[in-house]
């Protein structure tokens, strides 16, 4: 059985993160946003291949991703000449199919049992299974209605405001029979959502729903990228590195911590950080590889990316800084601030 994963997406609302790194490999905690969604393809053993739906920056993400491992299914990169659309994408994968495949947009983090998706697809003999979650503001996503008995009724979308008819929306997780695909032309731009699935539900083909009521979220802008962080070490969503060992401190065995710098819990040194004393990281931060926390400095709910510096008495306050940005000595990044990579922040700045 094969998995495509849909990474072709530049992610502008992630801006300035993925002005130099794809949303699909945007680093959460220690590895690449796309490895969590390997790591879930991993629970169905017959899965040997997952095929890279790629577009932007495909040179990028091989390069983070390799072969994933070795150890997993084996990774295709499927690159497209020009972006194709979430629906053109897999019609530009269909050579490569032999079967029932899974699909999964690149950018959602979730702790869903695939296993059970799979099995109802395939014991409700569907040409097409939908995960849906239920979420408070259905508007910003493809609204789909059900009936009593789980088929999908409509697909719908970004919906206007007044044709919001229910709560629950596409999880970007499909499972799909590939005779379907003949209806997506191909090479030209094609939309899963807007004409794909519409015509499932026209054609009264066997579309199946699957809700799922555990963690989901969809990580398109810089506030839900934040928020998985916290909400994997708080253990609100389990998963690497903080599986079995949700709120407390992780310390990569490599960080140098010097006594007298104070780590809270929950939160994230990676390999390599440096933690000076009289520093403190506080809840919710994370100090990725390499990155340096200078003297007396604090990182409260913050996330440096690699090879970032706060210098000396600087103060981060839940704000993203990026790869090799600095914050230099007494300044002051505020709530909501994000800095691209190399960005520099001069000393006693307030930002
Ligand atoms: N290969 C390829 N080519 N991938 C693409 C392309 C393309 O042209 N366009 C988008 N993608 C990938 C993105 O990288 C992302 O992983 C996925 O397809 C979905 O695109 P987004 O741009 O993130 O869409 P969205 O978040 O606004 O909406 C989608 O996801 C929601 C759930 O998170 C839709 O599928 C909604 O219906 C859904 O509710
Ligand atoms: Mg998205």
């Amino acid at each position: 059985m094969q998995a495509i994963v849909l990474a072709g997406g530049s992610g502008t609302r992630l801006r300035p993160l993925t002005c130099h790194t794809p949303k699909a490999i945007v680093p959460i905690f220690d590895r690449p946003l796309l490895h969590y969604q390997i790591d879930l393809l991993r629970q169905l053993p017959e899965i040997d291949e997952v095929i890279l739906s790629l577009n932007y920056r495909p040179d990028a993400i091989e390069r983070a991703v390799g072969d994933g491992g070795g150890t997993g299914p084996r990774i295709r990169y499927a690159v497209e000449p020009e972006p194709l659309g979430t629906g053109g994408a897999v019609r530009f994968c269909a050579p490569y199919l032999d079967g029932t495949v899974v699909v999964f947009n690149g950018d959602v983090l979730t702790a869903i049992d695939l296993r059970a998706v799979v099995d109802r697809h395939r014991s409700r003999g569907a040409r097409a299974t939908i995960v849906l979650a239920p979420v408070d503001d259905p508007a910003a996503y493809g609204l789909v209605e059900t009936d009593a008995a789980g088929n999908v009724r409509a697909f719908r979308e970004k919906p206007p405001p007044d044709a919001i008819t229910c709560n629950t929306i596409n999880a970007g997780i499909y499972v799909l029979e590939p005779d379907t695909f003949d209806r997506i032309p191909a090479g030209t731009r094609y939309s899963i959502e807007r004409r794909y699935f519409p015509s499932l539900v026209e054609r009264g083909e066997a579309f199946v729903a699957y809700v799922e009521r555990g963690y989901w979220i969809d990580i398109g802008t810089t506030e839900k990228y934040v928020q998985a962080h916290r909400d994997i070490m708080r253990g609100r969503c389990a998963a690497h590195p903080f599986a079995g060992r949700a709120g407390e401190p992780f310390v990569d065995p490599t960080a140098a911590v010097d006594p007298g710098a104070r780590i809270d819990a929950p939160c994230f040194v990676g390999a390599g950080a440096r933690v000076c004393g009289g520093a403190a990281v506080l809840a919710d931060s994370v100090v990725a590889a390499r990155a340096a926390v200078g003297r007396d400095a604090v990182v409260d709910g913050a996330i440096l990316w690699p090879d970032s510096r706060v210098d000396s008495a600087a103060v981060v306050r839940d704000a993203v800084i990026g790869r090799r940005a600095r914050v230099e000595a007494h300044a002051v990044v505020g709530p909501g601030t994000v800095l691209g990579d190399d960005s520099v922040v001069t000393a006693f700045s307030q930002v």
